[in-house]
């Protein structure tokens, strides 16, 4: 038995804080509003010349440290993002290896929004199960304020920046017991960047219409969120012959706190099984399940032999989930 399990993690985030406060100068919203709607508080926002690799960069050097490993020991690094350093090429990945100082091995990004990391998860863990390669370095990595309306309410006060990576290793016991990733692509359009691509490129029209921020219908995704976790993180957990019951922690996509309190419900877990850090964070997308779990790591809230499930979902519209044996 070959599995891949989850070696070492970090995280990390910009010191910039924007609250709610801050947003009620800058757009028509209230504290009061975003939090009984949101559960967020506070997000982290990058420096205008901090890119996402910076960020994934942090987070990298602390999961190598945690996983014991240097860089040289890596076999594979793969980013995923929604606001990669440059729009077409190189990929954030290849910008990362760079950073680390490494030369050779593979690197590629993957495109699968907020569920990036845990589709991340499920390839790396093909790798590592074949014997193809031993130890992989699989990045959610976001500067999503860049490609933010600002003057958008409806969008500008969900989202901020941060960087969450975990090194993947091969296990004989344990591990990742099973990944379920899967898509729906007739609803590509509830949340779209609509500008910058081969559909429409960049013109100065592009930018006049504000075409190239993250445009949101709320409704269709908090909808297809609800029902998708519970099912997702089911599918995950027959895949690995358990039940709801096993579950001793949950760490879901951090995009709104009635998502997940709706998908606990469905799971019938309490509160204290499910890591929440959005209000302090935000929506961070690709970076989101990894830095929650981090933090959960680090806390002292998930240890050895506990059954954690990862659970995500995002545009696309798209979801994954995996179930891991700490
Ligand atoms: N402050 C004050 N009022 C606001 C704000 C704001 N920031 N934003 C919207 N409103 C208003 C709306 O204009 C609307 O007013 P109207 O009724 O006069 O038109 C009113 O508030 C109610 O809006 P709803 O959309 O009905 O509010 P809802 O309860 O659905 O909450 C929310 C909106 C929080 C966006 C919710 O729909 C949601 O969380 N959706 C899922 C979003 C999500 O998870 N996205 C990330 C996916 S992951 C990824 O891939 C990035």
């Amino acid at each position: 038995l070959r599995r891949a399990k989850i070696a070492g993690v970090g995280s990390f985030a910009p010191e910039n804080t924007l609250t709610n406060y801050d947003l009620e100068e800058m757009v028509d919203t209230s504290d009061e509003w975003i939090t009984t709607r949101t559960g967020i508080k506070e997000r982290r926002i990058a420096k205008e010349d901090v890119t996402t690799s910076d960020l994934a960069y942090e987070a990298s050097k602390r999961a190598l440290k945690h996983a014991g490993l240097k860089a040289e020991d890596l076999d594979l690094i793969l980013v995923a993002t929604a606001t990669p350093d440059h729009i077409a090429f190189p990929s954030t990945a290849c910008i990362l290896q760079d950073k680390l100082g490494v030369k050779g091995i593979p690197a590629f990004d993957l495109a699968a929004a907020c569920s990036g990391f845990v589709y991340g998860i499920s390839v790396a863990t093909q790798y590592i199960e074949t014997g193809a390669y031993d130890n992989i370095l699989v990045v959610g990595a976001e500067t999503l304020s860049k490609i933010i309306n600002w003057e958008d309410r409806g969008t500008c006060v969900l989202f901020g920046d941060g960087a969450g990576a975990a090194v993947l290793s091969p296990t004989q016991s344990g591990g990742i017991l099973s990944t379920t990733i899967g898509a729906d692509g007739s609803q590509n359009d509830v949340l779209i960047v609509r500008g910058g691509g081969s559909k429409q490129p960049f013109s100065q029209q592009i930018i006049d219409e504000g075409l190239h921020y993250v445009e949101m219908e709320g409704s269709p995704v908090f909808k297809f969120a609800v029902r998708i976790l519970g099912k997702a993180a089911k599918e995950a957990l027959k895949l690995a012959d358990l039940e709801r019951d096993d579950i001793d922690y949950l760490i879901p996509h951090q995009a709104n706190i009635r998502i997940v309190d709706a998908a606990a419900k469905r799971l019938k877990l309490n509160k204290d099984q499910i890591y929440v850090n959005l209000d302090k964070y935000g929506n961070t997308s690709a970076a989101s399940i990894p830095l929650a779990l981090d933090e959960a790591v680090r806390s002292g809230k998930i240890t050895s032999g506990d059954i954690v499930v990862l659970v995500g979902f995002g545009a696309g519209l798209t979801w994954g989930a995996s179930v891991i044996e700490w």
